[in-house]
Formats: C-alpha cells, sequence, structure tokens
C-alpha cells in the first residue's frame, strides 16, 4: 500500500472562479460559496463534479492574495491561509482567530485508495452532528463509521446504522465552524478517539476529500447555511404532523378498519395508519394481497371517511418471478443492479430472491415513480421507503456489484436516499398539487428535500428511547428536520411505564409513530389499561393542541432549516452544562418548549434549566435559569418547561387534521423580561398552493417594557380555518394591568376587541 502525504505547492493559478493549487501528488481547487462558506477539494484525479447533496453553485467571486510563503482567500467572514510548503490549510475568522486547520505534519494523505484529512484537535474543542449515531452529544473521544446498514437489533453503541450524514460542528474558544465531506465511499470520523487526543481525522475509502467549510459564528447560522448549501424541507402534509399508528403487520383489511375505528371509538386523536409489507401479494412491491386486502379502495375510502390516512411500506427489492410486472419491465429495461459481466446481482430480502432497481438511473427513477399509482389509485397518499440501505439476508452486498458506472462501495451511502428521491419525484408527479408523505430509513445528506426519516429498529427499552431522542436531536443538526423513532420501542415488549413514557416524549417529536415488530404485544394506545390509556390519549391530545405551534416550527425548518427538535447545544452552545451526559438528552421542541427526556422507571428528574426563567407547563411554577433543578416527573408529566417570553399558538383538541375545529386559535404568552416574536403560519396542509403565496402568516410580538402585545397584519392570501383569536397570559399578575394588544388597552378578563383584520381578540388572563 502507498501512503502519501501531500506535499508542496508547485503551481498556483485561478481559472474563473476556482483556485488551482498542484502538487506532486494531487490537486486542490478551492471555491468561495458564500460570505461564510469554502469549498477545497483534493484529488488525484478529478473528476465531473457532481454531488447528490449540494444544490448551490459556487460564487463567481473568490478574492485572495499571495506571497512567496502562503496564499490568503478572503471573504468578509472568513479567511482561509494555505500554507504553500507543504499545502496545509486553515480557515480563521476575519479578525484573524483560528477556526480549524489541517495538522502540520499530515494533512491531506493517501493510504493505498483512502483519502484521510488528520486536522489539529484543540484541548476544549467538542464536536456535535453526524445525524444518527449512537453516543454522546459531544463526539468528542468517539469514532464512527457510515457505512449504510441494516442494523436491526442494533443497541445503543452500534456504529454504523442507517443513514451517512458527513456533516460536524467544532466548537471551541467560543468559536464555531462546521465541516462537511461530501464523499459517499465508507466514511471515517475520528473525534480523538484514536490520536491520544493530538488530531482529530476524517476520511473515506475511495474518491476525493471534498469538504465544505463553514465559518458563521452560531450553530444555527451553520445549520441555516448546510441547509442552504444542501436544502430545506417542504412543507410536510398536516395529516403527517398528526398522530400515527403503525404495525408491522395489520394483517388485513379489517383489521386495519378495526384499529381506526377504535380511535374513533375512544375519541383518541389520530390521522394516520399504516400498511407494512403484509399488505403485498407475496411482498411483492406495487401489489396488494387479494385474499386479505380484497378491496384496497373500498377500504381507504372507508379510512377516509373516518378521517385517516393510509400510508404503505415499498422495499427496493424485486421479487424474481416473471409474470410479475416490475420484474418483467425491469428486466426488459435493464433497471436492475449487475455484476461487472452484466449479470443481475440476486439477493434475498422478505419476497425470497430479488433485484434492486439502480435508482441512480433517471429512467429507473421515473419507471419506480411512475409505478405508485398502484398504491395512489386507491387513495394512499403516504410512502414509507425500507430496506434500502440496501438490504439483503445475510451479506454486505458483494462490493463488485455495479449501480451504472459506479461499484456499490462508492455509492451505496447514497442509494436509500436516491430511492426516497425516486419514490418522492414519482408521487409529487401523479398527486399533481398534493403533497405527498414520504419516509424512508436509509438517506445521506440532503435527503430533507425528499423525505422523512425515522431511526430504525430500536427496542423497548429505556436506553434506547433517551438515544432515540439524541439521535433525533442530532438530524436536526445535519438538515433533518421531520424525524422520528418507533414510539415503543420496535423489538421487545415495553413495560405500560414505558409504554406511557415513551408517549408522552414522542408528542414532541417531529413524527409521532408507534411503531412494534411482528410478534410483539399489540401497541395501540388501548392495550395498556383504561389508566394508561387517559395518560395516552391526554398527551395525544396535547400534540393536536400544539399543533398551530408545530407548524409554524415546520414553516421555520422549511425557511431556515431550523430542526423541530433542538439539542441545547443550538441555543446554548457556550453552556459547558448542556453537554452533560445528565442533562444530553434536553432538548428545545421548536423555540420555546424545553423537554426533558426522564427513564420510565424514575419518578424524579435532574433538570437544566439554561440561561433566561422557564415555566414549567403543567404546574406555571417558574424558575430561574443556569440551574438545576430535581423536577417531579410522574407518568403523567413529563418534565416540559416554557421560556418566559413564549408565545406558543395553539388549538383545541379535534380527532384529526381533517376537523375545522372550533375556529379558535388561542395564542400563549408567558410573560418574561426580555421582548420575543413567533411568527405564526398557516396554509391549508395538503397542496403546493403556499408556494404561489397562498398561506396566512402573522408575527406575533410582546414587548415587556412597553407592555404590548402586537398580531401584525396578515401576509398571503390564505383565509385562516380560525376566525377568531383567544390571547391566553400566563404568569403576567401586576403587569396585565395596562397591558395594550395591537395598540388597544385591555380593560379586564373577558375582554372582546375586534380588529381591522376581522379577528375577534378575546383576552383570557390567569
Ligand atoms: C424493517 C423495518 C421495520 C418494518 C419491518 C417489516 O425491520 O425497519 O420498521 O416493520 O422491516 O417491514
Amino acid at each position: 500500500m502507498q501512503l502519501e502525504i501531500l506535499g508542496n505547492t508547485e503551481s498556483v493559478s485561478k481559472k474563473g472562479n476556482v483556485l488551482i493549487l498542484k502538487t506532486k501528488e494531487a490537486e486542490a481547487r478551492v471555491w468561495v460559496y458564500s460570505q461564510t462558506i469554502i469549498r477545497i477539494s483534493i484529488s488525484k484525479e478529478h473528476g465531473a463534479d457532481t454531488s447528490f447533496a449540494v444544490i448551490q453553485k459556487p460564487s463567481k467571486k473568490l478574492d485572495y492574495t499571495e506571497s512567496a510563503e502562503e496564499i490568503v482567500v478572503t471573504t468578509s467572514a472568513l479567511k482561509l491561509k494555505i500554507t504553500k510548503s507543504p499545502l496545509r490549510f486553515g480557515f480563521y475568522t476575519s479578525d484573524g482567530k483560528i477556526l480549524s486547520e489541517d495538522d502540520a505534519r499530515f494533512g491531506v494523505n493517501w493510504q493505498g485508495a483512502r483519502v484521510i484529512n488528520y486536522r489539529k484537535l484543540y484541548p476544549d474543542e467538542k464536536f456535535i452532528g453526524l445525524g444518527e449515531k449512537t453516543g454522546n452529544l459531544n463526539r468528542r473521544g468517539s469514532s464512527y463509521v457510515n457505512w449504510n446498514t441494516d442494523a436491526a437489533l442494533h443497541d445503543v453503541n452500534t456504529d454504523p446504522l442507517y443513514k451517512t450524514f458527513p456533516f460536524f460542528i467544532g466548537l471551541h474558544s467560543g468559536l464555531t465552524y462546521g465541516l462537511f465531506f461530501d464523499n459517499t465511499h465508507k466514511s471515517y470520523f475520528d473525534f480523538g478517539a484514536t490520536t491520544d487526543d493530538t488530531m482529530s481525522w476524517f476520511g473515506a475509502d475511495g474518491g476525493d476529500m471534498n469538504y465544505y467549510f463553514f465559518g458563521a459564528q452560531s450553530v444555527a447560522q451553520i445549520i441555516e447555511d448546510y441547509t442552504w448549501l444542501t436544502g430545506r424541507m417542504e412543507m410536510p402534509p398536516l395529516w403527517s404532523l398528526g398522530y400515527q399508528q403503525c404495525r408491522w403487520s395489520y394483517a388485513s383489511a379489517a383489521e386495519v378498519l378495526d384499529i381506526a375505528e377504535n380511535f374513533r371509538k375512544d375519541k383518541i386523536p389520530a390521522d394516520v395508519i399504516y400498511c407494512d409489507i403484509d399488505y403485498m401479494d407475496g411482498y411483492k412491491i406495487f401489489t396488494w394481497n387479494k385474499e386479505t386486502f380484497p378491496d384496497p379502495k373500498g377500504m381507504i375510502d372507508k379510512l377516509k371517511a373516518m378521517n385517516f390516512h393510509l400510508v404503505t411500506i415499498v422495499d427496493p427489492g424485486i421479487k424474481i418471478e416473471p409474470g410479475y410486472k416490475q420484474y418483467d419491465e425491469g428486466v426488459a429495461n435493464n433497471y436492475f443492479a449487475t455484476y461487472p459481466n452484466g449479470e443481475k446481482f440476486t439477493g434475498s430480502v422478505w419476497p425470497g430472491r430479488c433485484h434492486f432497481p439502480d435508482f441512480f438511473d433517471d429512467d429507473v427513477r421515473k419507471w419506480w415513480g411512475a409505478a405508485f399509482t398502484a398504491l395512489t389509485e386507491p387513495g394512499v397518499e403516504g410512502f414509507w421507503n425500507d430496506m434500502n440501505e440496501p438490504a439483503a439476508w445475510g451479506q454486505d452486498i458483494p462490493w463488485l456489484v455495479t449501480f451504472g458506472d459506479h461499484y456499490m462501495p462508492e455509492i451505496r451511502n447514497a442509494y436509500g436516499m436516491q430511492m426516497a428521491r425516486a419514490t418522492y419525484e414519482g408521487a409529487r408527479k401523479i398527486l399533481g398539487n398534493k403533497r405527498p408523505f414520504v419516509l424512508t430509513r436509509a438517506a445521506y445528506a440532503g435527503t430533507q428535500r425528499y423525505s422523512s426519516v425515522w431511526t430504525g429498529d430500536n427496542s423497548a427499552y429505556d436506553a434506547h428511547m433517551l438515544l432515540g431522542q439524541r439521535m433525533v436531536n442530532s438530524l436536526g443538526i445535519t438538515g433533518m428536520s421531520f424525524t422520528g423513532v418507533d414510539i415503543g420501542g420496535f423489538t421487545g415488549d415495553p413495560t405500560p411505564e414505558l409504554m406511557v413514557r415513551w408517549n408522552s416524549l414522542g408528542l414532541y417529536t417531529p413524527m409521532f409513530r408507534n411503531h412494534a415488530m411482528l410478534g410483539t404485544k399489540m401497541r395501540e394506545p388501548w392495550c395498556w389499561g383504561k389508566e394508561n390509556e387517559a395518560i395516552i390519549k391526554k398527551d395525544i391530545e396535547q400534540r393536536y393542541r400544539l399543533l398551530p405551534y408545530i407548524y409554524s416550527s415546520y414553516y421555520q425548518s422549511h425557511q431556515t432549516g431550523m430542526p423541530l427538535s433542538r439539542t441545547l447545544a443550538i441555543n446554548y452552545t457556550q453552556d459547558e452544562r448542556v453537554f452533560d451526559v445528565k442533562y444530553q438528552n434536553q432538548f428545545l421542541f421548536g423555540d420555546a418548549i424545553l423537554v426533558a427526556p426522564v427513564e420510565s422507571t424514575r419518578f424524579t428528574e435532574d433538570v437544566y434549566l439554561p440561561h433566561g426563567e422557564w415555566y414549567r407547563l403543567s404546574t406555571g411554577e417558574k424558575f430561574e435559569g443556569v440551574k438545576v433543578i430535581t423536577a417531579d416527573a410522574p407518568l403523567t408529566d413529563l418534565p416540559v418547561f416554557i421560556k418566559a417570553g413564549a408565545i406558543i399558538p395553539m388549538q383545541n383538541v379535534i380527532q384529526s387534521t381533517n376537523e375545522k375545529g372550533d375556529g379558535i386559535l388561542e395564542i400563549n404568552v408567558w410573560y418574561g423580561r426580555e421582548a420575543n416574536r413567533f411568527v405564526y403560519y398557516e396554509d391549508d396542509g395538503s397542496s403546493y398552493d403556499y408556494q404561489k403565496g397562498v398561506y396566512y402568516k402573522r408575527e406575533i410580538s410582546f414587548y415587556p417594557v412597553k407592555r404590548q402585545i402586537e398580531l401584525s397584519m396578515v401576509e398571503g392570501s390564505f383565509t385562516s380555518k380560525y376566525d377568531r383569536i383567544k390571547l391566553v397570559l400566563h404568569g403576567f399578575r401586576a403587569a396585565i394591568k395596562r397591558l395594550k394588544v395591537n395598540g388597544k388597552t385591555s380593560i379586564s378578563a373577558h375582554n372582546a376587541l375586534t380588529f381591522a383584520n376581522g379577528n375577534r381578540v378575546i383576552i383570557v388572563t390567569f
């Protein structure tokens, strides 16, 4: 094996917007993407410049100065100092503070085909990110592999898992930076785990040392920049934010209907029910089992009449069976992955022996996408993509297998993403103006443009519940806002306490889905005894109460990339305690709700409240921040805190998002010393008309010093489904006097005012 270290610069040139530096070993290219993003790609042989993740083009401008020893590329926010001999890269803030730099000795090097970048590790440096990974919030001292894997039965330490997000954020000396290594080969990240704390490193088994460096000075801004580069989610269908009930599998249409009816009978709100693999005929994708699901349309019509939406699973493996449409067409058109000699690759999954579509090919994606009519015609609106690492029993898929021009190991990590893309694009076409819901297990950076994700086959124990929350929070750092876990745990049977606890955390999970494995105890809310059912129901109702806030928070993700579930490291980056393993699972759900996950066996919990003042949601009790408190945590009351000054729109309970409700939008404001604002957003929840201005958006502001609450004029042409606004004030006490709402004084409780835009405002004081 040849070991080569990037050596001295032999030539420097600029071609258009790219700076090119050549050494004996390789060529480095540098582009500026924005004032805070610089890209470097170092390669022995630059090929076509393509990316699955990146959707932006570099800026046309690149300013630099050159001396005998170094080159300095400058933007308004960043300085990239390039040392010529040997060729090394160091990033600085515009005022000269070092953010991150190559290890001076080893920088970029090749160990055979493997390309590695060793970087200097700072004594206080922490790392967050990489999306769905086990381990702690602070990844310092850990190492990870990205190699999308069907990680069935994974535990709280398993690596690799299902997804690849080669993006991390480094924190040291009060500074922040991000680094996205856009390489789909098997990749490695070592945050000082194996280098005696002298270096961190990352690299891949092949491809280029191609990375984007982010220099913005806040974690939130880095996430905004990363999602500018790789794209943001569309507005999700509103129904997909309601409660989702899944199981492997509801075995027949009768059972599906029975489950749906039970929700309505027990008045437990729900929007979504799933069909796992058993709805198919012999697990053949795009078919229905004629015996157990004889009339899919009839079943879905009945579900629709009960305000349920159906999601069905699809796996990539196409059963080898002459006469089966997808098999025949795939073979006739050469749509399947092959060995180098052209022979089709065969692997075994649920249907038995299968071939695997080459989702990297445009025609294959179109073909796959068009086949969804088999599901959409009877009325399916959500498409669950599973087993797309891709999984095949007992094997990693031979590395010889090719997808078009690529061998499997080069692009395996993007396979699931391309399947989700094909699904999304197909469903988009078929459903016209209606938003599809797509859920995928495997993913690569940028998947947020096509799909939501869940964390795969977790287990029914407390540590897995906590891990799931960390993963959801971590996925949020890497652009994935619409995420979930199998609530209750996929494998094993949760205790009733765990089920209740997990559900109460689940309501604060971006995607709220209960799912369980074949053979496990039934998981539906009524399977846990009357008392527990009542708690579960109340928590699901709370989800529905919060939907106006949740939907507005999704609008924020759509606009800025800010995730729904936010590790406290986003807002309180410089507060050491948020990285403490005792508090690392805590998160903000949207701007204002702090949630402390608690194991099902504990009924009090130490909670760290960061800077500010906080109100316990259930009691109204107020706490000063920067303190650890011991919170009561009975199963009926997960510790949830509201940030002082918070503005949270809610609604009264409805049974599904299809229901119009009572027309009252309840705007809750918690008194705080600092001014605050919230962007309230609403649209029809189902179409793409919002992209043409058909939405309802207004800013709600609270100014404690001026004692004012302001609702801005409405932007957009959508008519809100709420015709009254009820303002609910929490913790105002004396401050309630002389409070003005849009310039008018609130005189007393239950006071009704009418505003220009037609909204009646009822002031209710607490
Ligand atoms: C995989 C999925 C799981 C699903 C099962 C059967 O294990 O991760 O969610 O229920 O396959 O389709």
